[in-house]
Parts: C-alpha cells; structure tokens; sequence
C-alpha cells in the first residue's frame, strides 16, 4: 500500500484498451472510499469508443464557437479539440451530486475526489495507465448534458484510463515537512 501511494504517477499517454471487467473493479475501488453519512454521492459515466469522439467533437464545437476563427485555423482548432477525448481508449467521469446544504456538498465533493483517487490507485495496481483531468470541459453545462448528468452535478474529473505509452516523467519533489505544523 505504502510502495503504491509513493509511486503512483500520472500518465498521459495512454493507448490500447482497458478490460471492462477491470474497469467495473476501479468502480467497486471508488465506491469503498469513505464518505461522510453514506451518502453515496458519486456517478461515475465511462465513455469508451466512439463515445469518446462524439464528446470530443461537442466540445471542439464549443471551445470553437468563442474563437474569431474561419477556415483552416478553426478547421485545426476543432481537430485538435476534439482529439483532447481520444487521448485514452478509456475516460471515467466522476461526478457528484450537489445537495442543497453546503457542508454536505462540500464533504460529498472531498469523497469524490477520494474515490477518484482509490481509481488511480488501483489503475496502477493493474498495471494501467491513467491521468486525472478537468480542464474546462469539465465546468462547460453542454458537457454535462452530454453525459446526462443534472445541471447542478459537479464533474470532478475525467480518469484518463488506458496501457502506459510512455514512462511517467519523474515526480516533482514535494515537501512535506513545510506544510505541516505540529501542536503538542
Ligand atoms: C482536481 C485535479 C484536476 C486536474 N486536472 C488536470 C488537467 O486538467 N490536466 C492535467 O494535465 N493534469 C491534471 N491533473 C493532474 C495533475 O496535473 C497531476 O496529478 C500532477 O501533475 C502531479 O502528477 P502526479 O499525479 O504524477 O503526481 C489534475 C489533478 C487534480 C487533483
């Protein structure tokens, strides 16, 4: 446990495929993780195939609509977009509930966000890649439509899931000393 939580990396090249009975796992993994009043709070929708293009191509639509482009440059805007939801064989979108009290919102979010690491956790134990996104796609309410989820959920991340195509670069040194303080 403590050999993984050390060297877990994100990694974002991602290629072949993910075997569903693995990824039914990585769920089972993110719904043990604690949360507050079992209120269950998390959704997790997984795009796979040609799902992952027509994300891809809502989103490229959006980003594009904003831009004062025409012709090739918003042709290579839209490719390049919409390519951004092809980067894995594989995405997992966990996303939360809102309740209406604020305490319970904010706590249902942190479980989330537990549970996505328990998936990122446990992608490495099978020898997965897998990286932890949102970028804008993640606040945009067409998105969220998209994956029908309801206006008031929260994307908390897309778990890009896929075989590792390349090393992880090397972790950026953390200290953990200077963001703890100790109270005897
Ligand atoms: C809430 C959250 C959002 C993130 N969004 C992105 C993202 O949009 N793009 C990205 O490249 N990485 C994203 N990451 C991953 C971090 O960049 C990554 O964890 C960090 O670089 C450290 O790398 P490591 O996971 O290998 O330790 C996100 C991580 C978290 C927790």
């Amino acid at each position: 446990m403590i050999e993984a939580l050390r060297s877990r990396r994100s990694i974002g090249k991602l290629e072949g495929d993910v075997d569903q009975m693995q990824i039914r796992e990585l769920i089972e993994l993110a719904v043990a993780a604690p949360n507050h009043r079992l209120t269950e709070p998390w959704r997790f929708t997984i795009l796979r195939g040609a799902a992952r293009a027509r994300l891809g191509r809502l989103w490229a639509e959006i980003v594009a609509r904003d831009l004062p482009l025409s012709g090739e440059a918003r042709a290579g805007v839209l490719q390049r977009e919409a390519g951004k939801m092809l980067r894995a064989p594989v995405l997992i979108v966990a996303s939360v509930r809102t309740d209406p009290d604020p305490i319970t919102a904010a706590e249902d979010f942190a479980a989330t966000a537990a549970a996505v690491e328990n998936v990122l956790l446990g992608a490495a134990g099978f020898g997965l890649g897998a990286m932890w996104r949102t970028g804008a796609a993640a606040y945009a309410p067409e998105v969220k439509a998209f994956l029908e989820l309801d206006p008031s959920d929260r994307i908390v991340a897309f778990v890009y899931l896929g075989r590792p195509a390349a090393e992880p670069s090397p972790p950026k040194p953390r200290d953990a000393e200077a963001v703890t303080r100790w109270f005897d």
